[in-house]
């Protein structure tokens, strides 16, 4: 089964088959239950992990107590390896967002995996170079833009990440609660629900239960990033 996994994982998809069965052999599998804590900010890093099923949420507490979303990640995402590659204690808290199961690597084979197959190692920094533009991205809007502008820019980083594209829209299949949303994008969960009205009423946005679909994902990027 973790073979399987491991074909689809970005940073391993240009490895061949016997390759990944070599990397099967350092893997364990672990299961978490929906909202248990997987790894906590400021610990010392000593495991990689990659999502085999489920969602997680990384996040930061603020110096006033609050909870920063920086990212949600899932099935074939990997997390921990910040720590792992430069030896410091983790840069953020992960947390199951549902049941998930996941697969550890530790630190020194995953390390050793990086010198014996530079093919992970490229689309590793691959993958780190997507996710500072992400954050170059966040930076702007939050340091930029208004409300709207915050809550937009909170959607499409969503539709990047967890968006099923269909045609010239986009599905977010589960959209986190309005006050995760609120901590994504830096504001509050009233303006949440104030600019998610008004861009319904508009049309840029469709909601259905926690479903949210942008049926014009490329006009609605144009508009607000
Ligand atoms: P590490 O610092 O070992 O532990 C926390 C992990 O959260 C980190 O490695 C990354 O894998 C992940 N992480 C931290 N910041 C971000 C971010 N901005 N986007 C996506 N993942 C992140």
């Amino acid at each position: 089964m973790e073979l399987q996994l491991l074909k689809k994982v970005p940073i391993f998809t240009a490895l061949k088959e016997n390759q990944l069965t070599h990397i099967v052999k350092y893997c364990i599998t672990k299961k978490y239950a929906k909202d248990q804590l997987i790894l906590v900010e400021e610990e010392a890093g000593k495991t990689l992990f990659i999502i085999y099923k489920g969602r997680v949420k990384v996040t930061r507490t603020s110096d006033d107590g609050r909870e920063v979303i920086l990212s949600i990640l899932e099935s074939g995402d990997f997390f921990g390896e910040m720590s792992i590659l430069d030896g410091k204690a983790r840069s953020a808290s992960v947390t199951a967002l549902e049941d998930s199961e996941l697969l550890l690597l530790r630190r020194g084979d995953f390390l050793q995996l990086l010198e014996d197959f530079p093919q992970i190692a490229i689309a590793l920094l691959k993958e780190l170079a997507s996710r500072l533009r992400k954050s170059d991205s966040q930076i702007k809007s939050l340091s930029l833009q208004d409300a709207l502008g915050r809550v937009s820019s909170t959607l499409i980083l969503l539709a990047e990440e967890i968006g099923k594209m269909k045609d010239e829209a986009v599905l977010i299949p589960k959209i986190p609660l309005q006050q995760d949303l609120a901590n994504m994008a830096g504001t509050s969960r009233e303006t949440i629900s104030r600019v998610f009205k008004s861009l319904e009423e508009d049309g840029y946005i469709v909601r259905q239960g926690r479903k949210l679909r942008i049926p014009n994902y490329e006009k609605f990027k144009m508009i607000f990033s």
